[in-house]
């Protein structure tokens, strides 16, 4: 786990690529981001190419884990919201490679996600996971309490509604230094 890094994405047709196979992936896995299953590539770059052209903005920032040269993991923590919540940010589209799972790199990328969050003034967080499949128990792990439930709230990727769970998150001051164990 050592030789794994953890770094803020700039814009590039390589960095958007990598990206998007991952999204593909994870969506074919039944992974709960937002599409459905088959994925095209097409759609999977242009949601990519927006997300990421709104990271050059300062409108959010897009974490990505590497293994050597390949992308295995990546999360995205949402800045632009309104202005009376100047505080909060948002937590989105994290995602694993299925071959890199279950070694703690999702975790890792939490906590540096909430190290930028404190270091941008950011104490509050917010996200929301889908209740069948979802990642419930990273969140919980981390820290976030549950709010509640909203029922039948998306498709899952291959047909059927489920619900959503809406978690939140206080940082507290030197919360940047928890250890990630990366
Ligand atoms: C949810 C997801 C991002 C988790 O990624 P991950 O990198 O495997 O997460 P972590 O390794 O940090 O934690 C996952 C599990 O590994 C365990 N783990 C963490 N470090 C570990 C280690 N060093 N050795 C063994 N197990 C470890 C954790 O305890 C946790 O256990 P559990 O989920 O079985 O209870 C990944 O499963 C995924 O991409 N899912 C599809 C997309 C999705 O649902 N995203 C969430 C949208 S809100």
């Amino acid at each position: 786990m050592s030789d794994i890094k953890i770094k803020a994405l700039n814009p590039s047709p390589e960095v958007c690529a990598m990206l998007s196979e991952l999204l593909i992936e994870t969506v074919a896995n039944g992974g709960s981001v937002s599409f459905m299953h088959p994925l095209s590539r097409e759609a999977a770059e242009a949601f990519w190419s927006n997300s990421l052209n709104a990271a050059a903005r300062g409108g959010r920032i897009i974490l990505g884990a590497f293994d050597g040269d390949e992308l295995i993991g990546t999360v995205t923590l949402l800045l632009d919201l309104p202005p009376n919540q100047p505080h909060r940010a948002e937590i989105a589209k994290m995602m694993t490679r299925v071959s890199h799972r279950h070694r703690g790199i999702a975790t890792a990328l939490l906590r540096e996600a909430e190290r930028l969050a404190i270091a941008r003034g950011r104490w509050l967080l917010v996200l929301d996971t889908a209740e069948d499949e979802g990642a419930a128990g990273l969140y919980e792990r981390v820290g976030f309490k549950l709010t509640g439930v909203i029922p039948d709230y998306a498709f899952k990727p291959r047909g059927g509604l489920t619900g959503t769970l809406i978690y939140w998150k206080r940082l507290e001051p030197g919360s940047d230094r928890i250890r990630t164990g990366l």
